[in-house]
């Protein structure tokens, strides 16, 4: 029977070394997250923004919405594979750390292609009625994971992509000690996706583990 490798650190810089590379900004935008402690974990593995680099080059992708920026990592990485007339909404409440996302974004000289909307994402998905992407990145508030889900269904164009990052919640939602409203939370989420027959879904475990939906 098949089985999965444990990535080992060993491993993983194996891989690091023979993978694609992290182009300079967002190099910095991870060590600029490591100077801010603990919320560091917000940010995707590195591993995640080179599997949104290829899909978003094998799947032709050109309109991506993202919900949940932070200070740009995974924002940065679909930009940069976006082709040069490709666009990209960025939702996120904090006005702060999306200011130091929009900086980043010019550092890398993507700015042309993104679009940042500064307010909770409900409402600026809300206002969104007439527009549709080929992909949608949900990585805000888990709590409100499947509202988004809902959302991004009517403004994705068939066959289009929705990604929703954390979903194996480290590990958590396998276990069944742990009974936290944020577990059984994604719990559900999970098992409302599986049986969603308006999608056909494959979860990864790279990071915190994402499911890709493709929109039938
Ligand atoms: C996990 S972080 C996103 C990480 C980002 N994708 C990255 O790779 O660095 C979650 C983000 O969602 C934002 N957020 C949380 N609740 C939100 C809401 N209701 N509306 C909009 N953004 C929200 C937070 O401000 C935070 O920046």
């Amino acid at each position: 029977m098949g089985a999965n490798l444990d990535i080992t650190d060993k491993l993983q810089n194996y891989i690091n070394k023979f993978g694609l590379k992290l182009n300079p900004v967002q190099q910095e935008i991870i060590d600029y997250n490591k100077t801010l402690g603990d919320i560091k974990r917000m940010q995707i593995d590195p591993t995640q923004c080179h599997f949104l680099h290829l899909i978003i080059k094998i799947s032709n992708i050109k309109n991506v919405l993202e919900i949940g920026t932070f200070t740009g990592l995974s924002a940065l990485s679909i930009s940069l594979a976006l082709p040069e007339d490709g666009k990209l909404v960025v939702l996120d409440k904090n006005e702060e750390t999306s200011k130091i996302a929009q900086n980043f974004f010019k550092k890398a000289n993507q700015n042309h292609k993104i679009t940042t909307i500064i307010k909770p994402a409900s409402e600026s998905l809300n206002d969104m009625k007439n527009q549709k992407f080929d992909m949608v990145f949900i990585d805000a508030d888990k709590m409100n994971y499947k509202k988004y889900y809902e959302k991004s269904l009517g403004l994705i164009n068939q066959g289009g992509l929705i990604i929703i990052d954390n979903v194996l919640w480290h590990g958590e939602v396998a276990d069944v000690k742990y009974s936290d409203k944020y577990t059984i939370n994604i719990r559900e989420f999970n098992k409302f996706v599986c049986e969603d027959k308006r999608v056909e879904q494959v979860i990864i475990p790279l990071g915190d583990g994402m499911t890709v939906c493709r929109v039938l």
